[in-house]
């Protein structure tokens, strides 16, 4: 890994224009569990039963049992050392836009400030009816959570399978990766689109295509540098070596 991490840290020093894109396993080490690898939360679950628009209308308990679930688990977790790395290389022009999957708002909690989210935000819900935002809370407060204006049904503010995802965060994610000189992704299996056009798409412009994950993901053979190992101690490891000065 050694190899490949000194390849990485000497891109970082020369890219004018970097890139982060970031999936469940940037959060896992927060205790939140990701979807697809060993005990993920797609494991032994159809998302389309459980995170759809159909779902919330004909399996409306185990819809909101499961959101219930993730919000708070979210309400007792916390950014780890790697978002704050991120926010710090923000910070010092080292990151210029985080693209991430994630609704956890984890990279904003540690500081970061170009952010897109591309599936949403599970710190809101809104009304499926009026479109009336809330905090995700009020999801937790009824078995059926309702709009306090037209009682529709309350739905997190997530992007749910068969939904679109958000315009602004798509145009802002497409430009960004079409100017980016390197393209780092971190904790992503890259199985759903459009979010895993975003590499390709980076790629196709000229970008160095670098992808950080402890699973094979099937961009590895496109990516000019892939280095197995777990979030935060990839992340504290580059850390450490871009902030020590190259003796020569
Ligand atoms: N360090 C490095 N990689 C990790 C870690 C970790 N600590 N923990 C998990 N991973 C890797 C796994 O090996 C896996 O390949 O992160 C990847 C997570 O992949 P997924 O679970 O598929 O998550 P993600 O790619 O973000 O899924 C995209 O799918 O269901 C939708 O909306 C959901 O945003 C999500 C989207
Ligand atoms: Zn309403």
């Amino acid at each position: 890994m050694k190899k490949e991490l000194s390849l990485l840290c000497g891109w970082m020093r020369t890219s004018s224009n970097v890139v982060v894109f970031t999936g469940a396993g940037m959060s896992t080490e927060s205790g939140l569990p990701d979807f697809r690898s060993a005990n993920g939360m797609w494991k032994n679950v159809d998302p389309r039963e459980l995170a759809s628009i159909r779902a919330l209308n004909t399996n409306t308990r185990e819809f909101y049992n499961f959101y219930k679930m993730r919000i708070e688990a979210l309400e007792k977790a916390e950014p780890h050392d790697g978002h704050f790395i991120l926010a710090n290389w923000e910070n010092k022009n080292r990151v210029k836009h985080i693209i991430t999957q994630n609704v956890d708002g984890f990279h904003q909690k540690a500081g970061s400030k170009s952010v897109s989210e591309l599936h949403g935000s599970l710190r809101i819900s809104r009304c499926q009816d009026c479109g009336r935002e809330y905090s995700a809370k009020k999801i937790l407060e009824r078995d059926f959570p309702r709009c306090e204006a037209c009682s529709g049904k309350l739905r997190p503010g997530v992007v749910l399978f068969g939904e679109s995802l958000p315009l602004d965060a798509l145009e802002i994610a497409d430009t960004e990766s079409s100017n980016s000189e390197l393209f780092i992704v971190i904790g992503s299996s890259l199985e759903v689109s459009p979010a895993n056009y975003f590499p390709v798409k980076a790629k196709n412009s000229g970008a160095r295509l670098a992808i950080i994950n402890l699973d094979d993901t099937n961009m590895d053979d496109y990516a000019d540098v892939v280095i197995r190992g777990k979030t935060k101690e990839v992340l504290q490891e580059l850390d450490h070596m871009i902030s020590v000065r190259p003796s020569f």
